[in-house]
This record gives structure tokens, C-alpha cells and sequence, in this order.
């Protein structure tokens, strides 16, 4: 099936599951995007000059984009064990591979910018508050709690990337506007998934709502701090950051989570 043909109201829901939680889906997706692509990038789009100002914050900036792909990998793999049917856990067995191909990508393009050694490089430059929210993702998942770990990774982690990525994609060099363009189609569906299991579970039994709310309350803090200094950091413009929290509170409300 072609994607872009893809009509997901013409099918039933079992039906629709199915489709989209599929590697097929998955498969027909990226193939678009991905193809013709090393590491994100297009081989045709040329290197852009670069003063040391911007390439120390476009570095900087990457380093916490890895720190919050590390945690989605991970947090993915947990979520693969807990996901209550076999559909979900295809879908996530998808977003496994898309979080480390973003986490390969990024590191890829650390190294582009001249550092030898991107490990070293992230544990100097990542925000504590970034570092603190994969802890606690991965307790909440590491508990079996499959709802808060979708809540926490789908929802507050890739619903605040997705934004940031696009807003970061509007201003950057070139190259790293490629290698944001094939993450950003990614995240959209992982954001898209973490909005349908959560709206599905929730309209089932509501009574999960107050301790999501508890826990968005916990880790709301933690990444939009880093996300704000994010985009800072790549020169966004100021109504960024009004989009950035407009958006993620657009989609918490759609939730009954503000
Ligand atoms: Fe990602
Ligand atoms: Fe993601």
C-alpha cells in the first residue's frame, strides 16, 4: 500500500492496529525518507561554512538530542516486554530501530563537527535534567508500568522533539537539516502511537488520568528546560518557544491530562 493513499478511517480499528503497527507499515513508511540516505543525509547536499560560535551550540544541542534518543531506545526496548498485545509490541519493535538510527545519525554528525571522541563529549554537555528524566522513565518502565512509560517516552519526550526538531530543522546548516528532516517523520509517528494507545486506554478506564497527571507534573520540567535551552541554542525564534509549550499542552489536553 502506498502511503500517502493510506486512509486509516477506512478501516475497522482491529484492522487499522493491524496496518499501521506493522513493520509493513513501518517498511513503507521510512522507504520514502530514508532511501538514498547515509546517515540521514542526502549525498547530494553540500557542508555549509561554519563559525566555532554555531558549531559549539549545534554540538552541544546534539549531545542532549542523544541523550534523549539513548533514553527512547532503551525506554522502547523496556516497553517491548510490557506492551499488553502483540501489535504494540511490533510498534515498538519499530521504534527500537528508528531510536537508534536517530541516535547513529546524531552521533554521526557530533563526529562531521569535528569531535573525536562524541561519548566523552555527551557525558560533558548533557543537561542533568535530561540525564534525571531517562532515569526515571526507565524506573517507570523497569516497574511494569507500560501506561506511565508511554505517557513519559511517546507522549512527553516525543511530542516536545517533535516540535524542537522542526523548529530546529527551519533554522539549521544544510546537512543537519537532512538528518533532522528522516528523525522528525520518525517521531511524528511515535508521538502519533503514544496519543492513540493512551487515548484508547484512557476513555476504556479514566482512573489512570490522576497519576499521569502526577507524573507529568514530575517530568514536564525536566525536558522542556532542555528543549527551551535547545532552541536557544540553535537560534529559533522567540515564538518557538510559545510553540513548543502550545503544542505539548494541545496534546495533553486532547489527553483530559492539563
Ligand atoms: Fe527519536
Ligand atoms: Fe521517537
Amino acid at each position: 500500500m502506498v502511503v500517502d493513499e493510506f486512509d486509516p478511517h477506512a478501516l475497522a480499528e482491529q484492522d487499522f492496529l493491524d496496518e499501521v503497527h506493522s513493520f509493513q507499515f513501518w517498511f513503507d513508511s521510512v522507504e520514502g525518507y530514508l532511501s538514498d540516505r547515509p546517515y540521514g543525509r542526502l549525498e547530494t547536499t553540500v557542508d555549509e561554512e561554519m563559525d566555532d560560535n554555531r558549531r559549539e551550540r549545534l554540538i552541544t544541542t546534539l549531545c542532549n538530542y542523544s541523550v534523549g534518543e539513548t533514553a527512547a531506545l532503551e525506554g522502547a526496548a523496556g516497553l517491548v516486554q510490557l506492551a499488553p498485545d502483540r501489535n504494540s509490541k511490533i510498534f515498538m519493535a519499530t521504534q527500537v530501530a528508528d531510536e537508534a538510527r536517530h541516535l547513529e545519525v546524531f552521533l554521526h554528525r557530533i563526529r562531521e563537527l569535528g569531535v573525536a571522541d562524541p561519548e566523552a563529549e555527551i557525558a560533558r554537555r548533557a543537561q542533568p535534567a535530561l540525564v534525571d528524566f531517562k532515569g526515571t522513565l526507565l524506573e517507570l518502565i523497569s516497574q511494569g508500568d507500560w501506561q506511565a512509560g508511554v505517557f513519559a517516552q511517546n507522549v512527553i519526550l516525543e511530542t516536545m522533539e517533535y516540535t524542537v526538531f522542526r523548529l530546529h530543522a527551519a533554522t539549521a546548516d544544510a546537512v543537519t537539516k537532512d538528518v533532522l528532516a528522516g528523525v522528525i517523520s520518525d517521531e511524528r509517528r511515535h508521538a502519533g502511537f503514544g496519543e492513540n494507545d493512551l487515548g484508547r486506554s484512557l476513555a476504556i478506564d479514566p482512573s489512570g488520568r490522576g497519576r499521569l497527571r502526577e507524573i507529568r507534573a514530575d517530568l514536564d520540567p525536566m525536558v522542556l528546560g532542555v528543549f527551551e535551552a535547545a532552541l536557544t541554542d540553535v537560534g529559533a525564534p522567540a515564538e518557538g518557544h510559545a510553540q513548543l509549550a502550545g503544542e505539548y499542552l494541545d496534546t495533553v489536553e486532547r489527553l483530559g491530562l492539563t
